[in-house]
């Protein structure tokens, strides 16, 4: 079954055809980095309009490298939320409108669950249900135990800021631009991760995370000594990336330990990062626990996901009709 995948809840405009849930025939994402990082993050309005010019010519991308048209094409899975409502409108319509067109099914797919599904795209070994699923995005950090596809129970998640907003956040701070993450996570790896001592948040036993108090530690250390350059910058993005991979990994352990799972998968834009990918590792090998992470171009927001993820809705039977919407706010679990 080939589906075509839509996806335009932030600031990357992207359109795939994937074959069955895991071969991907065709990718394309038009990215608005460049246009939003003068303004130093996300501009709603600014979003909407270039997903409105983008997504016909990646559409076009996709379809081109697949080498399919939209006549072969099987089904459509559109993101409907969470995200930005005016940039998720602009994808739910364009599918709504070539599923009417061409009478297709349709289904609305959670933008989390399609990070969730990323996973079965890089080869043909996935993690066996049920597993425990650690989700790091811009917007989102939570630990679920996924039971099947898009059947999820949510553990934990975080209280105040995701991680991926964390680094952004502490990463503008720095003077890095946006999104900070990746450039942190590069700094990071020629910094001491001991160099600068910050405080450890949310040492319980419970699985929740909370990022914001490591930013206000960070707003506080930079507000006292400036700035640092050259080595200085790169031991305290090291400092500040180990203290937040140290919180996830920590969580998972307990998760991973309290639920008796043998299998992990990590998802989002932070699945990246590879502090955070290298101490994973770690953790599973200790705890003879399986590890799967997309590659990192899979990680961050991409339309495969969403085609993957729209895959199984459509397998089951599942059918949104043109009343389908964009929501802003829309739990995974
Ligand atoms: O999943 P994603 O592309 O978009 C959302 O759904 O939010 O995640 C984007 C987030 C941004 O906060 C970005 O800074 C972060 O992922 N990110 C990273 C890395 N690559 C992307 N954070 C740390 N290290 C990275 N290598
Ligand atoms: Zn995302």
């Amino acid at each position: 079954m080939l589906v075509l995948g839509l996806e335009s809840s932030c600031d990357e405009t992207a359109a795939a055809l994937v074959e069955d849930g895991v071969r991907v025939r065709g990718d394309a994402v038009a990215s608005q980095v460049a246009v939003h990082r003068e303004w130093g993050g996300v501009v709603p309005e600014i979003a909407s309009r270039h997903h409105v010019t983008n997504l016909i010519p990646v559409l076009e991308t996709a379809l081109k490298e697949s080498g399919a048209t939209l006549a072969d094409v099987d089904g459509l899975a559109v993101t409907r939320g969470p995200g930005l409502v005016g940039a998720l409108l602009v994808g739910v319509q364009a599918a709504k409108a070539i599923a009417w067109a061409r009478g297709l099914p349709l289904v609305g797919v959670n933008h989390l669950e399609g990070h969730l599904s990323a996973v079965w795209l890089d080869g043909d070994r996935g993690p066996a249900f049920p597993h425990l699923a650690l989700l790091v995005s811009g917007g989102h950090s939570e630990l679920v135990i996924a039971r099947d596809h898009g059947v999820y129970e949510l553990l934990g998640a975080t209280r105040d800021d995701a991680a991926g907003e964390a680094f952004d956040k502490v990463g503008k701070m720095l003077g890095l631009g946006y999104p900070a993450g990746p450039v942190v996570d590069q700094l990071a790896a020629t910094g001491d991760p001991n160099a600068v001592k910050l405080p450890r948040a949310m040492r319980g036993r419970g699985l929740d995370f909370s990022f914001s108090g490591m930013k206000t530690a960070m707003q506080t250390l930079l507000q006292r000594d400036g700035v640092p350059v050259g080595q200085a910058l790169a031991d305290l993005c090291a400092s500040f990336q180990a203290a937040i991979v140290d919180q996830l990994v920590r969580k998972t352990r307990l998760a991973l330990e309290e639920q008796g799972l043998t299998q992990l998968q990590v998802a989002g834009g932070v699945a990246a990062n590879r502090g955070l990918r290298a101490a994973l590792a770690e953790l599973t090998r200790e705890l003879g626990v399986d590890l799967f992470i997309p590659s990192p171009k899979r990680c961050t927001d991409n339309a495969a996901m969403i085609a993957a993820a729209g895959y199984w809705r459509l397998q089951r039977g599942e059918r949104a009709d043109l009343m389908l919407n964009a929501t802003a706010s829309l739990p995974l679990a």
